[in-house]
């Protein structure tokens, strides 16, 4: 949820690690904060976005060859300045920025304290800068592998050193740190669109790694001391991912980008001749695939509400028994994993605590754990039996979109391939797949509403109450827009199973808590058409999405949007697009920092 870099080598260090910053800044940004090796060394911190800290640099700090800098996102005490990172020692010479969580920290405060120690923030993290400084004996590096060992929960973290010019120490556990090598300068973030404008090549360390940067250089080793070899690999992702071009946010270009996004999915997957997927991730584990008899899907958040859908997907393509987990709750399940039992974690980030949490609890229990991961080498795809990834892009925008559309794009594959080997015949299964294939053409044709869907939202944007409801399919789909517009428009949603709304929903709608009703001609179109006529008998405002030439809403619904016609199972990746749209514009309207919702991170990385 917060953000590393880290430089040493021969450019100006300020450019290049503000310039990190604000690339990482969709990951969290309450508050940021920079050290730069000078004599003597340059300290700042700012509560606010990152242009704060940048004001502040550009007015006054030096331009030193090694620095560090990171962006935070509250955990343990408020955004503040002294909460924010880089923390340093009571010396004043040392400085570290940390992502992660220090479980034993109130411990380790106390007996560091005890030891004449000044702490002066909140945060968990202070006690490593102050641990390493009491283990410093000359080795920067040592000392921090000492310190590490002493301490339990999760880090991503750069340590700088005054009496070690040019020297960064990184060293990672739960939270990602990937280094960047280039001619005579190294770098390090806890992500690598912080890195892709200097090198494309980059090392990703693995957890209880210890790694020494010097410029052009890299050395790591366990926490244990013993040497690794790793290779640098290229990076596949340009630095042109991380611009937004002419689009006014990010999120606005990744909706317009999900056709291409979709088309990556299906890239190579399709078997038309066989009217199979193929998905060479899972071709290791296909006989415990075949041999499987019931899946959990474990995720949290837009990937939940995938799925959610994926459990009618597999349901209606195969035999197995399928459950719907929040990671979150995972763990207090009593579930009854078997061998023959799938877990599926579906994260677009890679990284999220919940669902890594749900991932290990279900591999300890001898479940087959899939994924199905955005983030190429992020921890759960790592950590994984076996998973497919979504190659939606970067997504930088805090709410998902074209990562949602790609995962239940790969859900349906994924359910296929297994329907196919169980009794999905043929014809079933080459029907999707050509429906599949329509589906990029037809987000084109939907996002060419964009702007009436604009207008559309400039007439509702000042409600503060919205329903949204679906059935079957467009259930998810349902509880998908309403978060998109709770979490950038800030305007309270509820997502509902429409056959649920009389068991109490039905109570709230008046004129002025509209409803926004996911309704394509499919099998359970006249039930929600009856749910439509109970919201309208009680003056409830309606918004319809519904498929294209639907003519029979009439007078019952105050606005339509129209989606093209597709299989019936495919219909959501149609339909969440003007919900996306919808919930875009109404926070434009409505002022909001679309691309960085307030209280929110991309990447969620505590539990
Ligand atoms: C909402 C959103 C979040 C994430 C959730 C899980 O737009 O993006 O709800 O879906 O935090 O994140 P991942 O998919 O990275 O595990």
């Amino acid at each position: 949820m917060c953000g590393i870099v880290a430089y040493t080598g021969k450019q100006s260090a300020r450019e290049v690690l503000i310039d990190g910053l604000k690339r990482l800044e969709y990951r969290g940004y309450d508050s940021s904060g920079i050290a730069i090796l000078n004599s003597p060394p340059y300290w700042v911190r700012t509560v606010g976005k990152v242009a704060e800290l940048e004001q502040r640099v550009w007015k006054d700090a030096p331009s030193g060859v090694v620095g560090i800098a990171h962006t935070r996102w509250a955990t343990h005490g408020k955004p503040s300045e002294n909460n924010a990172h880089p923390h340093i020692d009571c010396t004043g010479k040392i400085f570290l920025a940390h992502n992660g969580i220090i479980e034993n920290h109130l411990l380790l405060r106390k007996q560091l304290s005890a030891s004449g120690h000044t702490f002066r923030s909140e945060t968990d993290t202070e006690v490593l800068v102050h641990l390493i400084e009491s283990l410093y004996k000359g080795d920067l590096e040592a000392a921090v592998r000492k310190a590490l060992l002493r301490v339990q929960g999760t880090f991503g973290l750069a340590v700088l050193h005054a009496a070690h010019p040019g020297q960064i120490i990184v060293a990672r556990r739960g939270s990602p740190i990937v280094l960047g090598i280039g001619e005579d300068e190294s770098f390090a973030a806890s992500d690598a669109s912080a890195l892709a404008r200097h090198t494309n090549q980059v090392v990703y360390l693995e957890d209880n790694e210890v790694a020494r940067l010097e410029p052009g250089r890299f050395s790591i080793t366990t926490l244990e001391n013993r040497a690794v070899s790793r290779d640098a690999t290229t990076l596949e992702v340009g630095p042109e991912a991380m611009e937004r071009g002419s689009y006014p946010h990010f999120m606005l270009k990744e909706i317009f980008e999900q056709p291409e996004a979709v088309e990556n999915a299906l890239r190579g997957r399709v078997n038309h001749s066989e009217g199979v997927a193929r998905l060479g991730g899972l071709e290791s584990v296909q006989d415990r695939l075949q041999e499987a008899r019931h899946l959990i899907i474990v995720s949290c958040g837009t990937s939940y509400y995938a799925g959610l859908f994926a459990r009618y997907a597999f349901e209606t393509l195969t035999d197995l028994a399928v459950e719907t987990e929040l990671a979150s709750e995972f763990r207090y399940r009593k579930l009854n994993l078997r061998q023959n039992t799938v877990v599926l974690a579906i994260s677009q980030s890679g990284e999220t605590a919940d669902t890594l949490a749900a991932l290990r609890e279900a591999k300890r229990k001898g479940a087959l754990v899939l994924g199905l991961v955005n983030v190429v080498g992020s921890t759960i795809a790592r950590e994984t039996h076996a998973g497919v990834y979504s190659h939606a892009g970067i997504e930088v925008g805090v709410a998902s979109t074209k990562s949602f559309v790609t995962q239940i794009t790969i859900l349906t594959l994924m359910a296929l391939l297994m329907g196919r080997t169980r009794d999905i015949s043929y014809e079933e299964g080459a029907t999707i797949l050509r429906g599949l294939e329509r589906l990029p053409d037809q987000i084109r044709e939907i996002l060419k509403q964009s702007d009436a869907i604009r207008e559309l939202a400039r007439k509702y944007c000042n409600y503060s109450h919205f329903l949204y409801i679906g059935r079957k399919y467009q259930y998810p789909i349902a509880l998908e827009g309403a978060l998109k517009l709770k979490e950038i428009a800030y305007i309270h949603a509820e997502g509902y199973a429409a056959g649920e709304m009389k068991h109490g929903p039905i109570a709230l709608i008046d004129p002025a808590f509209p409803t926004l009703a996911i309704v394509p001609e499919d099998g359970s179109y006249e039930k929600i058409t009856s749910n439509i006529q109970e919201i309208r008998a009680r003056d409830g405002r309606i918004i319809a999405v519904t498929t294209s030439g639907n003519t029979k809403l009439g007078t019952l619904v105050d606005d339509v949007i129209e989606v093209p016609h597709n299989h019936e199972l495919l219909m959501p990746i149609l339909t969440v697009v003007p919900l996306q749209l919808f919930a875009y514009h109404c926070a434009v309207l409505r002022g909001c920092d679309v691309d960085k919702p307030r209280n929110l991170a991309k990447s969620v990385t505590v539990e």
